[in-house]
């Protein structure tokens, strides 16, 4: 059966924003966290303690965070490594993320890894992190196809999930990278994941829309005992030069299609429109999101 209530996990000022050209500034970004709170949305994903380089239009992490310590919501935040941490620390976070790859391509292109030796990384983080009271969130990118190899192994994305769970990570969030999943194979996923005991009611899933599917998929993993979904408010995301990965599933989307199963979020989606609608002026482009789209124009 479904759930009667699903933690929306919003992305939009992290995963919506990373790959915007133009740079986004801190206070934009925290009115913008700030109006995505006032929605509703209880978890928000704020920003990555990442290397500068590898994604300039994060690199304001510092100038942000103190922006929006009155948010009353939890903001998890990324970090790759102890140097990550130690910055998110300073700052007051308390939540962070570390993001892992299934395939060795998306490790490498990713993080200048191998799997191992990003999971390595991830170790002492995940330790210095819980010894400091914080919330850890495993990503795992990649669960179903990756752009270089090609449809990914059941038994691949479940190792390494296993891995992080191991590691002592509170929750695992699978990610569908580039939005290639379909219903059926989310299934196979999650009864595997299911039957091995990995991560039992700890599962969110991150879907990417590339190909129309993040909804369909989304209410296959409901069905399959998920309870926490990353959505991105106004479908922000991906890069308009990037072949192969658009923007997250919507949020408004997503709560439209809750709403009407009857199935609690306490987002108010009139709210988090208009947000949104807000969001793409700044960007300078109407946000791709059908739901924004509809209600934006009743
Ligand atoms: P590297 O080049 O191997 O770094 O990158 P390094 O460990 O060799 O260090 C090189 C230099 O970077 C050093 O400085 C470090 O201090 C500095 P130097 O001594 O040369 O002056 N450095 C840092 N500076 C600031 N903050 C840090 C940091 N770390 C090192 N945290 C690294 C390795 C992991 C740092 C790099 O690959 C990186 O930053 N990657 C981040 C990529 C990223 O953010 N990707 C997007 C998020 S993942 C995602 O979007 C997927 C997801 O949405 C789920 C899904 O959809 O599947 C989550
Ligand atoms: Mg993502």
């Amino acid at each position: 059966g479904l759930p009667t209530r699903v933690r929306i996990h919003e992305v939009g000022p992290r995963d919506g924003l990373q790959n915007e050209k133009a740079l986004v500034p801190a206070p934009v970004k925290a009115e913008f966290i700030h109006r995505l709170a006032e929605a509703g949305l209880t978890t928000i994903e704020a920003t990555s303690f990442v290397h500068p380089k590898w994604v300039p239009q994060l690199a304001d992490a510092e100038e942000l965070m103190p922006l929006i310590d009155d948010v009353d919501a939890r903001l998890p935040v990324l970090v790759p490594n102890e140097r990550g941490l130690d910055r998110a620390l300073a700052l007051g976070a308390r939540e962070i993320a570390v993001f892992a790859s299934a395939t060795e391509s998306f490790a490498k292109a990713n993080l200048n890894r191998t799997v191992d030796g990003a999971l390595e990384m991830f170790e002492p983080v995940v330790t210095k992190a819980k010894d400091a009271g914080a919330a850890v969130r495993g990503y795992l990118s990649m669960c179903f196809g990756d752009p270089w190899e090609g449809p990914v192994p059941i038994s691949q994305t479940v190792s390494v999930s296993r891995r992080l769970m191991d590691m002592g990570c509170d929750e695992i969030s699978l990610g569908d990278t580039i939005g290639v999943a379909t219903p059926g194979h989310v299934r196979e996923l999650l009864d595997t994941l299911n039957e091995a005991g990995v991560a039992d009611g700890r599962l969110a899933v991150h879907f990417h829309d590339t190909y129309g599917q993040a909804l369909a998929n989304t209410l296959a993993a409901l069905e399959h005992g998920v309870t926490t979904v990353d959505a991105s408010a106004g479908g922000l995301g991906g890069c308009p030069y990037a072949k192969s990965a658009t923007g997250n599933l919507a949020t408004e989307d997503l709560v439209w299609m809750l709403d009407g199963l009857g199935i609690e979020t306490g987002v108010d989606i009139g709210r988090l429109t208009a947000t949104s609608v807000w969001m793409a002026r700044h960007l300078g482009r109407p946000s791709p999101s059908r739901t924004v789209r509809a209600l934006s124009q009743k």
